[in-house]
């Protein structure tokens, strides 16, 4: 496929808009006017229309395929949200708008945060926090105010995070100023209690924890668990990145957590693939309310209104009120299921299990148990078998028009293989999944070299991931490719190397 710049050709234009003699001309200083124009790419409006469709076909989404990419909840995001959040009220309202012609976007966010009370279990929303990793770190924030409020921020400088946590728990305590300490998980896939009994202790600040976890086990000792945490004066943090497996069945607030976050982005559906946008509230027991950011959205008699008295607060954590247009979404897809919250969380579960069932004879299944939302397989038995990796796997399923699961994660599995399927997928989507995964693993056998290789079939081959990552080319490098300066050169494979 062409870049942008190689479809380019001088004086081509998609419009071009009369000049207004009339308007002055702008003063702008010498020193800050370019000496020629920018380079911009020269295309008729069809041109551009069909680099761009071009470039959409290139890409994977949950529109387009299963996406089982554990830990993240790729589900089907329902167009009535996009039909709600781009009606007119919400769409063209301004950050700035006052609170009077606003009331109709604070009752819904009002409402939200009632949702997501009852939802958790818990007392009081902030709405602010725009993702999962930013409402860790604010609830990390709630618990050093709280406890700096009780005389014991000095020495409570310890927080506890399993060796299952996503990588942003231990980042979140480290940014937060905390010491981290690391929990075992025991043979079962739970927390190991007695490594935990000798780590707690009144120099503890509290716990993160993801339930399940992200080998998609709940844990069994929860209770128990809440109880060491609590009697040593500690508080439980609710990574609630996993609440796709719970909602309607049980409560964080009840399993005695605390401190919960809610991606809203999985939970609750949005188009999240990419990088955003995200929702990541806070939702806390009644003690840690004061120190909730502000501004609080509260209801005085029929109005709604913006709440900034609260002298204990850990200030403002983002712009405004929050990332809206997230909250307008998920707030339509919770109203949408309403009391059939719980069933979605059931099919999410029982699709989780099915896939299990059926992958289980050709992958290791490292803990022996039902899983909740999602599962954790090894393609260890593969790597010793024929040398094949998860990361191999993972490539070829690319091929079968599947996304790969999140491999390598969590890191005390070996070769891992994270399955999420969700509630959102046809039975018929999750066979056909199982069956390019069984073909994959006698592939394994008969011709590994054809999963060294994989993908065979996508636009793109294997890449060096780390590369990749690391050094984005962003720009495109105009005095490699003279064709574009006038001085065609015949045959260059532009295809190669094409920025800096
Ligand atoms: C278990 C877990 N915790 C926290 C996060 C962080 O959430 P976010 O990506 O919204 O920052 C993730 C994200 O994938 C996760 O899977």
């Amino acid at each position: 496929m062409k870049l942008i710049f190689e479809r380019s050709r001088e004086g081509r234009r998609a419009a071009r808009l009369p000049r207004n003699e009339d308007l002055p001309v702008p003063e702008v200083p010498s020193e800050l006017r370019r000496s020629r124009p920018p380079r911009l790419p020269e295309l008729p409006e069809l041109e551009i229309v069909r680099h761009f469709t071009e470039l959409t076909t290139r890409n994977f989404g949950i529109d387009t395929g299963f996406y089982p990419l554990g830990s993240c909840t790729m589900k089907y995001n329902p167009r009535v949200n996009e039909r709600v959040v781009a009606l007119p009220g919400f769409r063209d309202l301004h950050p700035h708008q006052g609170e009077d012609g606003a009331q109709g976007a604070l009752e819904l966010m009002y409402e939200l945060q009632d949702m997501l009370a009852e939802i958790t279990g818990l007392d009081a929303v902030s709405l602010q926090p725009a993702a999962g990793s930013q409402g860790e770190l604010t609830g990390l924030m709630l618990m050093r105010a709280f406890f700096a409020d009780r005389g014991e921020g000095d020495r409570r400088r310890k927080v506890v995070v399993a060796d299952t946590a996503h990588g942003t728990n231990p980042a979140s305590v480290t940014m937060a100023g905390y010491e981290l300490v690391k929990v075992d998980t025991d043979k079962r896939g739970n927390i190991d209690l007695d490594d935990l009994r000798a780590k707690v202790d009144d120099e503890t600040a509290g716990l993160m924890l993801t339930n399940p976890s992200t080998l998609g086990l709940f844990d069994e000792h929860i209770e128990e668990i809440a109880r060491i945490f609590h009697e040593a004066g500690g508080l439980l943090y609710y990574d609630g990145a996993n609440l796709n497996a719970v909602c309607g069945i049980s409560r964080p607030g009840d399993m005695g957590f605390d401190i919960v976050h809610i991606n809203l982005h999985k939970t609750f559906s949005q188009p999240h693939g990419g990088g955003g946008p995200g929702g990541g509230p806070i939702v806390v027991r009644e003690p840690l309310e004061p120190f909730l950011p502000v501004p609080a959205v509260v209801r005085e008699g029929s109005a709604f209104r913006l709440d900034y008295d609260r002298p204990k607060t850990i200030g403002k954590v983002r712009g405004f009120t929050g990332p809206f247009g997230v909250f307008v979404r998920s707030y339509a897809f919770i109203r949408s299921y309403g009391p059939a919250l719980r069933e979605m969380s059931e099919v999410a579960v029982l699709n989780a299990n099915y896939l299990l069932a059926r992958l289980r004879e050709a992958y290791e299944l490292p803990f022996e148990r039902l899983c909740m939302h999602e599962f954790v397989l090894s393609a260890r038995n593969l790597k010793r078998e024929h040398g094949i990796t998860a990361l191999d796997v993972a490539k070829r399923l690319m091929d079968y028009g599947f996304h790969p699961p999140t491999i390598y994660f969590p890191l005390i599995v070996p070769e891992a293989l994270m399955i999420e399927p969700t509630e959102t997928e046809a039975k018929e989507t999750l066979d056909d999944f199982c069956d390019a995964m069984l073909e994959i693993a006698r592939e394994a056998g008969e011709r590994p070299e054809l999963l060294k290789e994989a993908p065979h079939r996508r636009p793109v081959r294997r890449l060096d991931e780390v590369k990749a990552a690391k050094r984005a080319i962003v720009r495109y490098r105009f005095d490699d490719h003279p064709e574009l300066e006038g001085k065609p050169s015949e045959g260059e494979a532009l295809e190669a190397q094409k920025g800096a």
